[in-house]
């Protein structure tokens, strides 16, 4: 195996993208799909980064070189001001080409000194900022970047999302309707004025932003995150394999942290005792390097027991997200039918090679013939899918590598907690990884269903069954009226089958 600190140079490949190794590290373009297309925006990217541009899946802080096509420079920095929070800019402006300069330099096979003819002009005076937006009823009708205005208020209504989880009621799903429309506004909600209009605000999310809005903070959010139950069920939950229900047993038994179930004689099944084992590194944040260096492993093992097999990387990452909980990989072939029993074999070449350190497969159990309308209980998807839990090499890596190590390190007297033993070294961590295979036919199908977010699908769904009397799934798309299934090949052809505009996968982040 490659070590890790060899294999960065090109970690960027996982998520089946080719893209070379970056030569010029000064330049980071982001291709704007605005009037481009997303499929001309594919291939432009393909092309830059064959030729060792690096070109970025999103837009973010760090990119240097904004290029658009047939958009007006008013329209760009109106555009840009919607991706940045005013008071996240750092002061420093991408620059705003047109095409040209994109098309020149990949001419020359270097990026071109920029002329005056590839900026693009900024005509009006920075317009004020709308204060009064309409947004569509449904989240997958909006789009919603990563980096919003609104995160002192969203951040709240997701505490309030979660307390309701933890109790069982239907709040959850409002605070979050509630939450995802603040994210998508384009500017920062200063009164309760700016609120007017908009979808899913209902009476007490209002009165939390009210509240926040007027006193800095939400007295029933704070009590939320000051409560020992919501202390204790957030500790409880976050163990691998364990949900609500055992959770609030357990509560209601007396513990409260994961190292009181360890010691308290429960009776765990395999995937909580690997949770317990592994509970400090996955409540670790996996960040992108981490992930595409995982990618890089499983395209390995793909690669070795399937030539032509495919991975992609989806989730979070996909849209764009920093870090995430999981690493969530599609697997698929070309050819239909060929990625039938590739799971175990990919499960045993990582097994033997000591790198998993947990899995559990399950089998595909969807068969078309006998779905017809009917939808799986809960939208579980029917995939193979193997749920692991992977060693991931972190050469040279010390205690420092997350804040509390060193800690745990002293205060670890029972090494049942943590995964690993007092004195052993942290060269490694225990990193949740998510296998899915499928097959070509329902590729585009899953590759929707699993970018998310989690709240980006459901609204999906409810959109197709209450506008259009369709059915989606992570593996089809049924039409209740016509009675057949609709066929496509990429996800743009799922949301016109769904008569909604494209949203790009950063823009899904409801
Ligand atoms: P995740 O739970 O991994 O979320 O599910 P995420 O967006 O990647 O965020 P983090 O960073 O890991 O926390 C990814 C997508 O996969 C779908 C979810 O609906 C979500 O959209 N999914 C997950 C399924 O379709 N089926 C599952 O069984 C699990
Ligand atoms: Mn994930």
């Amino acid at each position: 195996m490659v070590p890790l600190k060899r294999r960065k140079t090109n970690s960027n490949s996982a998520g089946g993208v080719d893209v070379g190794v970056t030569k010029f590290p000064d330049v980071v373009i982001f291709l704007l799909e605005r009037r481009m297309g997303a499929s001309r925006k594919s291939f432009l990217t393909g092309l830059g980064r064959r030729k060792g541009f690096r070109v970025e899946e999103c837009y973010s802080q760090c990119v240097t070189h904004v290029v658009s096509e047939n958009n007006s420079g008013d329209e760009v920095r109106d555009w840009l001001e919607a991706q940045t929070p005013a008071g996240g800019r750092t002061g420093v402006s991408p620059y705003q080409l047109d095409i040209s300069w994109y098309t020149e330099s990949m001419g020359m096979g270097r990026p071109v000194d920029i002329q005056d003819r590839h900026q693009l002009q900024v005509r009006a005076e920075p317009r004020p900022i709308a204060m009064v937006t309409t947004l569509n009823g449904y989240a997958c009708q909006r789009r919603t970047p990563l980096q919003h205005h609104n995160a002192v208020l969203t951040d709240a209504l997701l505490v309030l999302a979660e307390k309701a989880e933890f109790s069982e009621n239907e709040g959850r799903s409002v605070a979050l309707r509630a939450a995802s429309v603040l994210k998508a506004l384009p500017h920062t909600v200063i009164n309760m004025e700016n609120l007017q209009g908009l979808p899913c605000l209902g009476e007490h999310s209002q009165r939390v932003i009210k509240e926040i809005l007027e006193d800095g903070k939400s007295r029933e959010v704070e009590a939320a995150l000051h409560s020992e139950q919501y202390q204790a069920m957030k500790a409880l939950t976050g163990i691998f394999g364990v949900g609500v229900k055992t959770a609030d047993r357990w509560f209601r038994e007396g513990l409260r942290h994961p190292s009181d179930v360890a010691s308290s004689g429960h009776r765990l099944n395999h995937t909580q005792q690997a949770g317990i084992q592994h509970y400090d590194d996955l409540n670790m944040p996996v960040t992108k390097a981490e992930a595409d260096a995982i990618g890089q492993i499983v395209k390995e093992a793909v690669q070795a027991v399937l030539p032509g097999a495919e991975i992609i990387l989806t989730g979070g990452f996909r849209r764009g997200k920093p870090t995430g909980h999981d690493v969530d990989f599609l697997i698929t072939h070309p050819e239909e039918g060929k990625e039938e029993g590739l799971m175990p074999k990919v499960v045993s070449w990582l097994e033997a090679r000591g790198l998993l350190l947990y899995q559990k497969t399950n089998r595909n159990s969807y068969l078309e013939a006998t779905e017809g309308s009917a939808r799986p209980p809960n939208n579980m998807d029917r995939f193979e899918r193997s749920f692991s839990i992977f060693r991931l090499d972190m050469p040279g890596a010390g205690p420092e590598r997350h804040p509390q190590a060193a800690l745990l390190e002293q205060a670890q007297d029972d090494s049942s907690v943590g995964g690993r033993r007092v004195g052993e070294s942290w060269d490694w961590k225990a990193v949740r990884v998510d296998l899915v295979v499928t097959p070509f036919s329902q590729f585009a199908f899953a590759l929707l269903g699993w970018t998310g977010s989690q709240l980006f699908e459901r609204e999906l769904r409810r959109w197709a069954g209450q506008e259009k009397h369709m059915s989606l799934s992570s593996h089809a798309l049924y039409d209740s009226k016509q009675k057949r299934y609709l066929r496509a090949s990429c996800e743009e052809e799922i949301f016109a089958h769904l008569g909604l505009e494209f949203i790009p996968p950063c823009e899904r982040n409801a």
